[in-house]
């Protein structure tokens, strides 16, 4: 198997190729001034399996039509299998119809990967498993959780108390709090389908005088987590900290998040941001390493 790191995960391709001790294959990209893109792959992958490792966060489209351009270079210049490492699966919360008259977007990303010569994709902690249920190639989903929750046991918070900011993330927090060893819990989250607006509410978490770390599986304009971080410090938290496997952090969220009382950020470079604090490269090569002896 060789590996390309992608232009959108080159740091983290690389890292990954070390660690599985995989031949790197380099891709020259571009985008062209009326931003077309442009990818060409630099090695040979004759009847080679191939990995692409390419994140697909913000900018999702660009990203997403460099992963399916370089697949579909891979198959042209010979490569015999494609697996897409999607660090971070763009579009995986629009995964059904929320009202009459959408489309299920995810499965219209997946039927474009499919057509380009993807035939297996690797992502990590996609927002709900649903998503990857409307591929129609194998997709499986691993988990960073484990992996952020021992950055902080290394940092001193064992016994912190895990909070998803929301139900849905709550098997988030468990994961954590298997690490952690602490109590979990989680707030009640209601959403307006219509404007987006969010309120959260929770009854007594029992928290007061506690180290607590919000889990959740992406942080995006940070609203959840200053939202989160408020119920906190009213029931007498002492230390909030916030934590997620996918930092997208748009516009001014860390800096809302920050003023909302929160110690610190801690996310994985499945995005790139300052505080990529956790390497996604030693849980996919682990993957990468079964997939190749199995
Ligand atoms: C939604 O249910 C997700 O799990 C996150 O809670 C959400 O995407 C975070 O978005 P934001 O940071 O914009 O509140």
């Amino acid at each position: 198997m060789k590996i390309i790191p992608g232009p959108a995960s080159k740091d983290l391709g690389e890292k990954i190729a070390a660690l599985s001790g995989l031949e790197k294959v380099t891709v020259a990209y571009k985008i062209f001034p009326d931003g077309e893109n442009y990818v060409r792959i630099e090695g040979n992958l004759q009847n080679e399996h191939v990995a692409i490792v390419q994140t697909t966060s913000v900018p999702q489209d660009t990203n997403l039509m460099q992963l399916a351009f370089i697949a579909a270079a891979a198959k042209r210049n010979g490569a015999v299998r494609v697996i897409a490492i999607i660090p971070y699966l763009a579009y995986a919360r629009q995964d059904k119809v929320f009202l009459p008259g959408e489309n299920i977007n995810i499965q219209t990303v997946a039927g474009m990967l499919k057509a380009a010569g993807i035939d297996e994709a690797i992502t990590v902690n996609v927002h709900a498993e649903r998503a990857l249920a409307t591929f129609s190639f194998p997709a499986r989903n691993l988990t960073a959780i484990p992996s952020i929750a021992e950055y902080f046991v290394q940092r001193g918070f064992k016994k912190a108390f895990a909070l998803a900011p929301d139900k849905g993330a709550l098997y988030v927090a468990e994961q954590a709090q298997q690490v952690l060893g602490g109590g979990v819990g989680y707030l009640e989250k209601q959403r307006d389908r219509n404007t987006g607006e969010t309120a959260q509410t929770s009854k007594n978490l029992g928290v007061k005088g506690q180290e607590v770390i919000i889990f959740d599986d992406i942080i995006s304009t940070g609203g959840t987590i200053v939202g989160a971080a408020k119920i906190l410090h009213e029931q007498g938290a002492k230390q909030v900290f916030a934590a997620c496997a996918h930092p997208l952090l748009i516009g001014d969220a860390e800096k809302r998040i920050l003023d909302a009382g929160v110690e610190e950020i801690v996310g994985t470079d499945s995005v790139p941001r300052r505080v990529s604090k956790v390497s996604l490269a030693s849980l996919i090569s682990n993957e990468l390493k079964a997939e190749q002896s199995g």
